[in-house]
């Protein structure tokens, strides 16, 4: 079992949460990811580990509240405990000093870029980040980029705070003003990961995105992971998360993303029933 010992709410329906995990603490690499399972019948979700505090033994998740799995998880408290948290699984991004380095964070991917910014500052590079939301509440973890940052962007959707515009309109000012970007880290939605590779691809900017596909087990056995990757197939469990980006079938991805939806409504239709069952049955 694993005790959950903070969970805060960062965001609207995002929330940070630390985990007790010594062992994933201290083996845990910039880009890699756990498989979480709440409860014995519960199914298992990746999600990256932002961060990790040797000292304390705990791993830090930041996620957003999207479906039933995650919604469950948004209603735990300190103390409680998750049945199993399985890693670091997944190969961790590729870190060497490249000179200078843009990670770029959408929406929640913010969370996820967040140590390989450290790490890229780690291994000595010049830092610029982006980070992009829909709006200003949604811009989350900004201080800590900040922080890991030589420099920070910020872009909304709606104008409402930093650049009016998406991450890429940002990107191609770092570009017109004659910065020489040696390569780009890339997680957000499937759209702006492709609007990167598309804009780094003209300027032949090497590129990585971590690709957030739906996995089952986590462990190259089931096959749902599943993407094409310079013609190839790849699992993003374990040849990824991260890929060259210039080489994604982001079609594919986006198609498979879909395959699911009609069950996974149905699985927070009945969760939100059950939900009100248990409350309307703790009121009688
Ligand atoms: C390697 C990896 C790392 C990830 N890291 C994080 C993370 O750090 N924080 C985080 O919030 N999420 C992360 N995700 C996505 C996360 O796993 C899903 O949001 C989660 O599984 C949804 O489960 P659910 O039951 O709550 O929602 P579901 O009912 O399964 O899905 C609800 C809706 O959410 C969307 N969705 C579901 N799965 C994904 C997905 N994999 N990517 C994008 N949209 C999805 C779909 O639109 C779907 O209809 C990661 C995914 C992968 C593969
Ligand atoms: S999640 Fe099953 S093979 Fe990757």
């Amino acid at each position: 079992m694993y005790k959950i010992t903070s969970h805060n709410l960062l965001a609207p329906a995002v929330r940070d949460i630390l985990i007790e995990a010594p062992l994933i603490a201290r083996n845990r690499k910039a880009g890699q990811f756990v498989m979480v399972r709440i409860g014995e019948f519960s199914e298992r979700i990746p999600l990256t580990i932002a961060g990790a505090d040797t000292e304390a033994g705990t791993i830090r998740l930041i996620y957003q509240e999207v479906g039933k799995t995650t919604m469950e998880m948004g209603q735990l408290k300190v103390g409680d405990t998750l049945a199993d948290v399985v890693g670091p699984l997944g190969k961790p991004t590729h870190l060497e000093n490249f000179g200078t380095v843009v990670c770029i964070g959408g929406g929640i991917g913010t969370g996820e870029i967040l140590p390989v910014a450290e790490a890229c500052k780690e291994a000595g590079n010049r830092v610029f980040s982006i980070v992009g939301a829909r709006t200003k509440e949604l811009l989350i973890v900004i201080d800590e980029m900040r922080k890991t940052s030589d420099e920070l962007l910020i872009s909304t959707d709606d104008g409402s705070f930093g650049f009016h515009g998406l991450v890429t309109g940002l990107l191609e000012q770092l570009v017109e003003r004659g910065e020489k970007l040696d390569r780009v880290f890339a997680v957000g939605p499937v759209p702006m990961m492709r609007a990167v590779c598309n804009a780094t691809r003209k300027y032949a900017i090497p590129t990585e995105v971590s690709l957030n596909s739906i996995m089952v087990d986590g462990t190259g056995m089931c096959g749902a992971c599943r993407v094409t990757v310079g013609g190839k197939t790849r699992f993003v469990c374990v040849d990824g998360p991260d890929f060259d980006g210039h080489e994604v079938d982001f079609d594919e991805l986006t198609q498979r993303l879909k395959a699911y939806h009609t069950m996974e409504k149905e699985a927070i239709e009945h969760w939100k029933e059950h939900q009100c069952r248990l409350e309307e049955a703790s009121r009688s």
